[in-house]
C-alpha cells in the first residue's frame, strides 16, 4: 500500500507530540470549568457572535497584539516561525451557531452495569470500562466537547472550506461514509474506507487509524487536517484559520480557561468529542441489562436474534461460530489488530504491519467496535462488502489462507479453515448485528451539526 503522506503526517505529529508534553493547558481546563460553563451560557445566549471583541478576551488587553498573540504562539510552539491570521492572509470570517444555552452533557455519561464488569472473560477479555483509552490530561468536559463538536462539523477548517471531519463521519452512518473511499476536499478519494467512531474509546492498544498509525486519539485528530487528500491544512494555516474565525475565542475561553486558540488545544476538544460518542442504548444494551449471562436469551429479542447472538458469542462447544473471541467485550470491539483472512497476503495493503515493519504485523488492521455497524456499509479498511450479508458470506466461505490467521481461525493442509453458516444461521448472525445499533445515539442532537445553514 503506497501511503505517501503518511510519513511525513507522522514526523508533524511527533514534533506536535513533543510541544503537548511540554505545555500543560489541560490542568487549567479542569480548573476552571465552572466558570467556563458560566462563560458559555452567556456566550451561547449571545448567540456566538463574539465579533469585534473576540480580542477583548486577550489576556495580554493590549488591543492589536490581542489577536497576534494566539497565533505567535502556536507558531513559536510549532516551528519558531511567525503565524497569525495576518501573515497567512486569513481574513477574519464569521458563522452562525445554533448552541443550547445550557450545554449538553458529555461528561461523566452513566454507563450501564455491563459495561463495569465482564461476565464471561474469555480470552482475556476484562470489563470494558478497563480499556477506555483517555488519557488522565484530557478528561472529557462540557465545554471541551462542545468546542470539539464545533471543529468536527466546521468546514472552514479544510484548504477550501468544502470538507468537515463529519463529511466523512456522518452520524446516520454510523460516523463513518457510505462512500466506499470518501472525497477529500479537493474532490481525492481516501486511501482506505471511513472507520466508525461509536465506542472508539474503549480499545485496549488504545491506537488508531485501521493500520494503527496513530498512537493516541489526541494526535489522530490533527492527523486528517494535514492530509493532503482529506483537508489539505498545515498545523499552521490550521491555527491561522480557527485563529481568524471571530466564533472561537468564546468557545475556547469556555472550553480552556482562556480564548487562545491553538492546535493543541484543538486536538484536545476534538478528541473529548469522539470519545464522547459511546452508545449504550442499543436493544442489544436493553436485553444485556435484563439478564445476569450475555449467553442467556435476552428477553427483548426475537428467536432469531437470540439465535443470532448464541452464533456470535458462544465457543463451537457451546454452538457458536466464535465471532466474539475477536469482536468481544460489552464493545465489540476487537483486542488488537488482527486479519480476518481477506487476502492471501499483505502486499495490497501492508495495514499495521507499514507501522511496525514486523512479519506477523503484516495485513492486520484494528477492526472498530461492531456498535453501530448496521448503519455503516460498506465494509472493511477497503470497503469491499457492501453489506452484512457479504461480510457473513466471507466468514463463511470466503477466508483467505493469510499466514497471520489467529485463533479461531486457522490454516489446515494450506488451506483456511471456514466458519461456515447455514442460510438460517447467516439470516440470524445480521439479525443479531442489527441489535447493535443505536438510533438514540446517532441522532442525539449533542453529536449533530451546530453550524447554521
Ligand atoms: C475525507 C474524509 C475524512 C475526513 C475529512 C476525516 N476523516 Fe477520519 N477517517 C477517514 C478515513 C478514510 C479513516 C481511516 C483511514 C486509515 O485508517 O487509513 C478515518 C479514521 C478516523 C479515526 C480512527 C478511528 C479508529 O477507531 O481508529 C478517527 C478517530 C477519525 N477518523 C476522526 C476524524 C476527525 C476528528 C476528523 C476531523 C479533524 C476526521 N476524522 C476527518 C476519513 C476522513
Ligand atoms: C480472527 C479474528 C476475527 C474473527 C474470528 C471475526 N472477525 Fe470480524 N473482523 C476482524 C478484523 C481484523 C476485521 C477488520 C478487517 C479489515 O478491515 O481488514 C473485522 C471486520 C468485521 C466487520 C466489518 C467492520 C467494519 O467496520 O467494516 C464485521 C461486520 C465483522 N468483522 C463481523 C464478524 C462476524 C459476524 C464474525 C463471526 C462470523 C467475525 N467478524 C469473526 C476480525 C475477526
Amino acid at each position: 500500500m503506497k501511503t505517501p503522506h503518511s510519513v511525513k503526517t507522522l514526523a508533524l505529529v511527533a514534533a506536535f507530540t513533543l510541544v503537548a508534553t511540554a505545555g500543560c493547558s489541560a490542568d487549567g481546563a479542569r480548573e476552571n470549568n465552572t466558570d467556563a460553563q458560566s462563560t458559555m451560557d452567556s456566550a451561547a445566549t449571545a448567540d456566538m457572535s463574539v465579533g469585534e471583541d473576540g480580542t477583548e478576551q486577550n489576556d495580554t488587553g493590549q488591543d492589536d497584539a490581542g489577536q497576534d498573540d494566539a497565533g505567535q504562539d502556536v507558531a513559536t510552539e510549532l516551528d519558531g516561525g511567525v503565524t497569525d491570521a495576518t501573515t497567512v492572509g486569513e481574513e477574519p470570517y464569521d458563522a452562525k451557531l445554533k448552541l443550547p444555552q445550557t450545554m449538553f452533557a458529555y461528561a461523566n455519561q452513566p454507563l450501564p452495569a455491563h459495561f463495569k464488569t465482564e461476565t464471561m472473560g474469555m480470552h482475556g477479555q476484562t470489563a470494558l470500562v478497563d480499556d477506555d483509552n483517555t488519557p488522565a490530561h484530557n478528561p472529557i468536559t462540557n465545554a471541551g466537547a462542545t468546542l470539539g463538536r464545533v471543529l468536527f462539523y466546521d468546514k472552514n477548517l479544510s484548504q477550501n472550506r468544502t470538507v468537515a471531519c463529519a463529511s466523512c463521519h456522518k452520524p446516520e452512518f454510523g460516523f463513518s461514509d457510505d462512500r466506499v473511499l470518501s472525497k477529500g476536499f479537493d474532490g481525492g478519494d481516501t486511501a482506505r474506507h471511513s472507520m466508525g467512531l461509536t465506542q472508539a474509546r474503549y480499545y485496549r492498544v488504545k491506537r488508531f487509524f485501521w493500520d494503527q498509525r496513530a498512537a493516541t486519539l489526541e494526535d489522530q485528530v490533527l492527523m486528517p487536517f494535514q492530509d493532503p487528500v482529506e483537508m489539505g491544512m498545515t498545523l499552521k494555516t490550521l491555527a491561522a484559520r480557527a485563529n481568524a474565525a471571530k466564533y472561537y475565542p468564546a468557545l475556547f475561553k469556555a472550553a480552556f480557561g482562556d480564548p487562545k486558540i491553538t492546535t493543541e488545544r484543538m486536538s484536545l476538544a476534538l478528541a473529548q468529542f469522539v470519545r464522547s460518542m459511546v452508545s449504550t442504548g442499543s436493544k442489544y444494551d436493553e436485553g444485556r441489562a435484563k439478564v445476569t449471562s450475555r449467553s442467556a436469551d435476552f428477553p427483548n429479542f426475537t428467536a432469531e436474534e437470540n439465535l443470532g447472538k448464541k452464533l456470535f458469542v458462544n465457543p463451537p462447544t457451546m454452538g457458536g461460530k466464535r465471532c466474539f473471541t475477536c469482536h468481544g467485550g460489552e464493545g465489540f470491539v476487537t483486542m488488537k489488530a488482527t486479519t480476518n483472512g481477506l487476502d492471501a497476503d499483505a502486499s495490497k495493503d501492508k495495514g499495521y504491519g507499514e507501522v511496525t515493519g514486523q512479519q506477523s504485523d503484516m495485513g492486520t488492521f484494528k477492526a472498530p467496535s461492531l456498535r453501530n455497524v448496521a448503519l455503516r456499509a460498506p465494509y472493511m479498511h477497503d470497503g469491499r462488502f457492501k453489506d452484512l450479508a457479504a461480510v457473513i458470506d466471507h466468514y463463511s466461505s470466503g477466508i483467505q489462507p493469510n499466514p497471520n490467521l489467529a485463533p479461531p481461525l486457522f490454516i489446515s493442509n494450506g488451506k483456511a479453515t471456514q466458519l461456515t453458516m447455514t442460510a438460517t444461521e447467516k439470516k440470524a448472525i445480521i439479525a443479531f448485528l442489527k441489535t447493535l445499533t443505536d438510533i438514540k445515539m446517532t441522532q442525539d442532537p449533542k453529536f449533530s451539526d451546530p453550524f447554521v445553514k
